[in-house]
């Protein structure tokens, strides 16, 4: 095993629809990242106790059960955090997921303590634009909730947009974590506006939601009109994070105005595809 590799516990579980969860886990003394950056994580099915309680014969037993299986997770816990927090689809064919589903506190996980990744603030050079626009779906709002959570984030921006699209309501996770981020770093910059939150739901009308996609709304202007304010190649950056099509759709239509993919440093646009 890699000298990276430490095992750690699982303290936490929330369940957010069939599909999506959250989940804490023990954090090694030495393992120290930046927001926004990405970790391994490893699951052996055959050391998780749902396996153990469950009798030779079922459903798992198909499964490579002494195979550790490891997939790319975001952190959504700041780096200050005494614990860390992940946020997980359930793609019920999937080798690491159809497994990962089944954890329950007190479940040993692999985690190799090598971060990865560069969807983080310190990519982008000095001096920063006034405005940061997040932009995520599903899944891919993890590495942003990390960024909330560093002071830095608020200090060094105007504005924060942040843009989180899922499917149904039920699947807008974390809702209430971003509202309260909104009051507590918002007091602590003095300015209870700065995070401007335009959460999206695609797939069923819902009050108080955009309902289309991230690059369609950006095309018609309706995500700046929403945010009240514009999106200018002097102003802005923007990150965008989760599927790979929203990732090149939206790439492209921040393209179409004006603004530019950053290279070392320089230009608004950074991606990360969890896919
Ligand atoms: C840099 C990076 C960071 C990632 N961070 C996260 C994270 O924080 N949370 C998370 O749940 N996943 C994350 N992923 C995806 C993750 O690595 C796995 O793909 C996911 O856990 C599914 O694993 P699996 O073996 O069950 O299915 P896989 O065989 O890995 O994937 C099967 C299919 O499921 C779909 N899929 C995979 N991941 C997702 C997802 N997150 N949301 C919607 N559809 C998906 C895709 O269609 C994919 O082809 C990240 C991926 C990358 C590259
Ligand atoms: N969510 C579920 O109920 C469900 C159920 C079974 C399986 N799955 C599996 O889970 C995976 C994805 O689930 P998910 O809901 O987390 O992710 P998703 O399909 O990426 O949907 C999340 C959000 O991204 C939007 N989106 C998708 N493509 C886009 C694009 N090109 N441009 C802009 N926005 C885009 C979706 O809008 P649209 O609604 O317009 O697509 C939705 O609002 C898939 O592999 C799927 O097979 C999901």
């Amino acid at each position: 095993m890699s000298d990276n590799i430490q095992t750690v516990t699982v303290l936490s579980k929330t369940t957010w629809t069939p599909n999506l969860f959250s989940f804490t886990v023990s954090r090694p003394d030495s393992f120290k990242f930046t927001a926004g950056q990405f970790v391994r994580l490893g699951v052996n099915p055959s050391q998780l106790k749902y396996y153990q309680q469950t009798e030779a014969g079922d459903e798992t037993a198909d499964t490579a059960l002494n195979e550790d299986v490891f997939r790319a997770y975001s952190i959504v816990s700041s780096p200050f955090d005494e614990v860390i927090e992940f946020f997980s689809i359930v793609i019920p064919e999937g080798a690491f997921t159809s497994q990962l589903q089944h954890l329950q506190v007190g479940d040993e996980l692999l985690l190799n303590t090598m971060p990865f990744g560069f969807l983080t603030l310190a990519r982008y050079q000095k001096p920063l634009p006034k405005d940061l626009w997040l932009l995520a779906t599903g899944t891919g709002l993890a590495p942003f909730l990390s960024m909330l959570q560093d002071l830095k984030t608020w200090e060094d921006y105007e504005h924060i947009v942040l843009a989180y699209s899922a499917r149904s309501l039920d699947e807008l996770a974390y809702v209430e974590k971003i509202e309260s981020l909104q009051e507590d770093f918002g007091t602590l910059v003095d300015n209870p506006a700065k995070l401007i939150f335009i959460p999206i739901v695609t797939r069923e009308p819902v009050e108080g939601t955009l309902s289309e996609r991230l690059p369609k709304l950006l095309l018609e202007g309706t995500l700046q009109e929403s945010a009240g304010i514009a999106l200018d190649i002097d102003t802005t950056h923007v990150m965008l994070c989760g599927n790979p099509d929203m990732v090149e759709d939206t790439k492209e239509a921040l393209k179409t105005l004006g603004l530019v993919m950053n290279r070392r440093g320089e230009g608004n646009i950074a991606v990360e595809n969890y896919w």
